[in-house]
């Protein structure tokens, strides 16, 4: 397939070397205006007793920023950063072909609404990963954790591309579809909830949030967010949802989340997209959620002291 990856993140990157792996052909639409560049991958892989296993660094060479790649696009895979998704769009649209899908996978919620108003043709999917990928610096990409990735249908026209699943999974396993994808992105949210904002305001690792005294907050952020969830129509558990949040502090434990590396790079966070949507959904059913507000507060001013430097 002709693939363009908006955004060469790490997670981006990460996708484009195993799609590219598979000979689908990768074109990147970046900030930058090279025509092409390249990435060593440091891969892993699942053994069968569980462990990750470290493969030999890999080169990859990637064409990137030419318009009429995007035109010949037989997918578009949106990987920029929740607050940039709207900009991302805007610089693309009038060279994607009608009717191309557009996949979309970020942290967090909340940029439905634009692509829906935005991308009234297109067949629209959402995407959310357990993947974790870390970028050291512009040449390398260290595959640095191993978990699901899900693929669903945003609108009605993209209900016929589920075998993108299939595809996605041969790259990069497990991968599935997903018939209402707005499950797992709240999954995924509430993990983001329970882990990004802390290991950004306490400057640590994620295994650190498994020490006894992060135990009473992480209990309480699970359990508002699972009365939100409860309200959106989840049968979700606070109990099966610390469960799970635990379970992925012990599985990426060496790693700096996302959100650690933005206020440490003191760049923009993805609160707004995370713990700022929960409690956006949380006011329209009246349910108060006063750890995660002070949470979001928090993250808040750690990016206002960005600021003011
Ligand atoms: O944002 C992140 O860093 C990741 O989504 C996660 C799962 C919290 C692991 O670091």
């Amino acid at each position: 397939m002709q693939i363009t990856i908006l955004g060469a993140g790490a997670i981006g990157c990460l996708w484009a070397c195993r799609l590219a792996k598979q000979d689908h052909h990768i074109h990147f639409w970046t900030r930058t205006d090279k025509p092409s560049f390249s990435i060593v991958l440091n891969d892993c892989v699942q053994t069968k007793d569980h462990a990750q296993t470290p493969l030999a660094p890999e080169l990859f060479d990637f064409t990137s920023n030419n318009i009429q790649s995007i035109a010949k696009s037989e997918l578009i895979i949106i990987t920029v950063k929740a607050f940039q998704v709207e900009q991302a769009l805007n610089d693309i649209f009038d060279h994607i072909a009608p009717h191309t899908p557009i996949m979309i996978m970020h942290n967090g919620m909340g940029t439905q609404q634009h692509v829906k108003t935005r991308l009234v043709d297109h067949p629209i999917l959402y995407a959310t990963t357990s993947q974790a990928a870390f970028k050291p610096n512009k040449e390398h990409i260290n595959h640095t954790g191993l978990g699901p990735t899900w693929l669903g249908a945003f609108n009605q026209s993209a209900q016929g591309f589920a075998s993108l699943a299939e595809l996605f999974h041969q790259a990069l396993a497990p991968c599935g579809w997903h018939h209402d994808i707005n499950e797992p992105l709240w999954q995924k949210l509430a993990i983001n909830c329970a882990i990004n904002p802390l290991s950004a305001i306490h400057r640590c690792q994620n295994g650190e949030l498994a020490t006894p005294q992060f135990h009473a907050v992480l209990t309480q952020v699970c359990h508002e967010v699972a009365a939100v969830m409860q309200a959106e129509g989840y049968a979700v558990t606070a109990k099966k949802l610390k469960q799970t949040v635990d379970t992925v502090i012990k599985a990426t434990a060496a790693n700096y989340s996302s959100m650690y590396q933005d206020i440490f790079q003191q760049r923009k966070t993805e609160i707004d997209y995370i713990t700022g949507y929960l409690i956006t959904r949380a006011k329209v059913h009246g349910i108060a959620v006063p750890m995660n507000t002070q949470l979001w507060q928090d993250v808040k001013l750690l990016e206002q002291n960005h600021d003011d430097k």
